[in-house]
């Protein structure tokens, strides 16, 4: 296979040097277990990334799971990871598969691994170099066989340094490192991802596609794309949805690509996003989400009775936690997701990893003001 013919299988778009180098280095790697480190700004393509390199390895027929270490609260990434037997903690009322049986045979991409609290990647470690672990309250080793990508935004080396990164997980995760440079480093791709999210919403969307003014192009490529191609391709389908002519003219432009900024500076930190979206794992995310918001409201509850009331203590408020059904729980995640962004239904419905037409019939359905 050629770097051309992996770009067009995978659909990574781009006429750079920098992309072909990488692809070059995919196909080097092809047959090969080897773990891969992926580095780059958000929106880059690292998981795309990964998914090539999965998709041209032995392993293509089983799945490549993916897992952001960033994205799942710490005191639940090991069982996630390992899986648990029933009855090992409150709540495990079933026996349950981590991610890393779930790649058996596969690919596991760890996403955000910067992000993994210092104790798991401990385990981490373990489990990588002996392909074995042990499921949480599990008393036998699980083995499996699993090819290892991961991927961040930091530098691990910092991390490293500065000891919020073990150094030996480092030099394990790191055989192969790939660098993807941010997209105003090669605005020669810009003109072609362009043009590729264009034919893609017009296909999906069945609507008419859409001509930029050499304005509107001249501010594209003076933009500095900080959320990078996922940013590019948020504005290009922002431009199709909006615009009634067909036509984009360079102030319209701005306005788009300044609106989608801000939000996206928020994009991601402040609420969990897990990468990999059976049905399960949507239900499951929804009630992160919630459990998270909660949690910060119970504090706040907390510290206005404890003002009002020294004497009173926890219990009522732990009783308060168990009263609240999933329904609550979903509600409360949706109205939060509509404040976050303003009110913009597809926004929120990708923040909630759901459909956009799931989120309203959930909004008629709990009654919620818009
Ligand atoms: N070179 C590329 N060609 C086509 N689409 C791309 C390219 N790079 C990124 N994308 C798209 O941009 C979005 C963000 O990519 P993703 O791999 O999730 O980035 P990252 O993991 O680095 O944040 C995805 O929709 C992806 O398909
Ligand atoms: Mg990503």
């Amino acid at each position: 296979m050629t770097s051309e013919e992996l770009q067009n299988k995978f659909g990574i778009i781009g006429r750079s040097k920098e992309i072909a180098d990488i692809c070059d280095i995919i196909l080097q790697i092809a047959q090969t277990d080897i773990s891969v480190l992926i580095y780059g700004e958000s929106g880059v393509g690292k998981e795309l990334f990964a998914k090539a390199i999965h998709g041209v390895s032995r392993r293509e027929k089983q799945s490549m799971i993916s897992v952001n270490c960033g994205a799942i609260p710490e005191g639940i990434l090991e069982s996630e990871l390992f899986g648990h037997k029933k009855g090992s903690f409150t709540g495990a009322i079933e026996t349950r598969k981590g991610y890393f049986e779930m790649a058996d045979n596969g690919t596991l991409f760890l996403d955000e691994i910067a992000e993994m609290p210092l104790t798991t990647q401990v385990k981490l470690l373990r489990a990588i170099e002996t392909n074995e672990f042990l499921r949480i309250g599990g008393e036998s080793l699980t083995k499996v066989n699993v090819r290892y990508i991961a991927a961040t935004n930091k530098d691990l080396q910092t991390q490293v340094e500065s000891k919020k990164f073990r150094d030996d997980l480092y030099f394990r995760l790191k055989a192969v490192t790939l660098n993807i440079p941010p997209l105003r480093r090669r605005k020669e791709d810009l003109e072609m991802l362009v043009y590729h999210f264009i034919k893609k919403f017009k296909d999906e969307n069945k609507i008419p596609k859409i001509e930029f003014s050499r304005d509107a192009w001249d501010n594209l490529y003076n933009h500095s794309w900080p959320g990078n191609v996922r940013e590019l391709k948020n504005v290009v389908e922002s431009a199709m949805a909006l615009s009634r002519t067909g036509y984009i003219d360079g102030e319209s432009l701005i306005s788009l690509i300044s609106s989608k900024t801000n939000y996206r500076s928020n994009d991601g930190k402040s609420v969990p996003v897990l990468v990999r979206k059976s049905a399960e794992e949507v239900d499951r995310e929804l009630i992160y989400r919630a459990l998270i918001e909660l949690k910060k409201d119970i504090l706040d509850l907390k510290g206005l009775i404890l003002n009002r009331d020294e004497r009173m203590d926890f219990p009522m408020l732990i009783q308060t936690e168990e009263t609240l059904n999933i329904d609550e729980l979903e509600k409360k995640s949706i109205i939060t997701a509509l404040k976050k962004t303003n009110g913009r239904k597809p926004d929120a419905a990708k923040m909630l990893n759901i459909s956009t037409r799931t989120l309203y019939r959930k909004i008629k359905e709990y009654n919620i003001d818009e």
